[in-house]
């Protein structure tokens, strides 16, 4: 088993995916062979038999990698929940599928990210959520929050449904955090979500400019995420001995 860490959030549009880019960017940059999932993916884009994740497309860029059927098994047009998509779509999510993916691509990489979909209890399929496909894979967690009223609720929500299911939660990160003119909120929530939960905070990203995922596009994220991110704390010891 390669080590790894699965990505979710505490909603959709939080900023997984750009977290997960952020990642693949700094290790990257560690000389570490790093390889990315996106099991699920809704709301493809292209024709049928070569729908695309916008999501998948951004991450292999930011992974340099090269296994899109593995990277991306499951695709579906629809921008809804996994399970609905596939009904309306006249298909169903195959995990067995997804789970031999995340086998193969291991044997590509050393160590792998994967972003979820929505949150933990997003269904995939009657009776499987999410947070099974973490159990599943066996990956430690990363939530990505945003720090603004009502991120305490949120969170403590996300980090309730992760330890019930004794699932290891390595931290969270607060993304697209001001840093000119933050709230009130902003500014004590962290601290709050951190005393209350008891998981560690491994930084806040701000608002990334020139980050474009249509494009492609990075902008600075590979350094700032360095520079404002705990990547020792996601990755455990792996970070440490970089190999090129
Ligand atoms: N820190 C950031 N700086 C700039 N744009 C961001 C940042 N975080 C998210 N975005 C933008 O917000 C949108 C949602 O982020 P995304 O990472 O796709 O969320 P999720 O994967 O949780 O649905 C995307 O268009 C993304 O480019
Ligand atoms: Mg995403």
């Amino acid at each position: 088993m390669k080590p790894g860490i699965f990505i979710t959030g505490t909603d959709t549009e939080v900023g997984k995916t750009v977290v997960s880019a952020g990642l693949a960017l700094a290790l990257r940059d560690r000389g570490i062979k790093v390889g990315v999932m996106k099991p699920v993916a809704t709301g493809c884009f292209g024709p049928d038999e070569r729908l695309v994740s916008g999501d998948a497309a951004f991450l292999m860029e930011a992974g340099q990698n090269e296994y899109p059927a593995l990277t991306s098994p499951q695709r579906f047009r629809n921008p809804l929940a996994p399970n609905v998509a596939a009904m309306l779509e006249k298909k169903e999510v195959n995990i067995p599928g997804i789970l031999r993916s995340y086998r193969q691509l291991q044997k590509h990489y050393d160590f792998l990210i994967v972003e979820g979909i929505g949150g933990l209890m997003v269904p995939l399929k009657k009776d499987y959520y999410v947070a099974n496909l973490i159990r599943d894979m066996g990956l430690p967690i990363v939530i990505v929050s945003h720090a603004g009223l009502g991120a305490i609720n949120h969170t403590l929500l996300t980090v309730d449904a992760a330890v019930i299911r004794n699932m290891e939660v390595r931290g969270i990160i607060f993304n697209r955090v001001s840093v000119t003119n933050y709230s009130m909120a902003e500014l004590t929530n962290p601290k709050v979500i951190h005393d209350l939960s008891g998981v560690p905070i491994l930084g806040s990203l701000p608002e990334v400019e020139g980050l474009h995922m249509e494009g492609g596009q990075f902008g600075r994220l590979k350094e700032i995420f360095q520079e404002r991110i705990q990547v020792d704390k996601i990755t455990g010891s792996l970070a440490a001995i970089p190999r090129k």
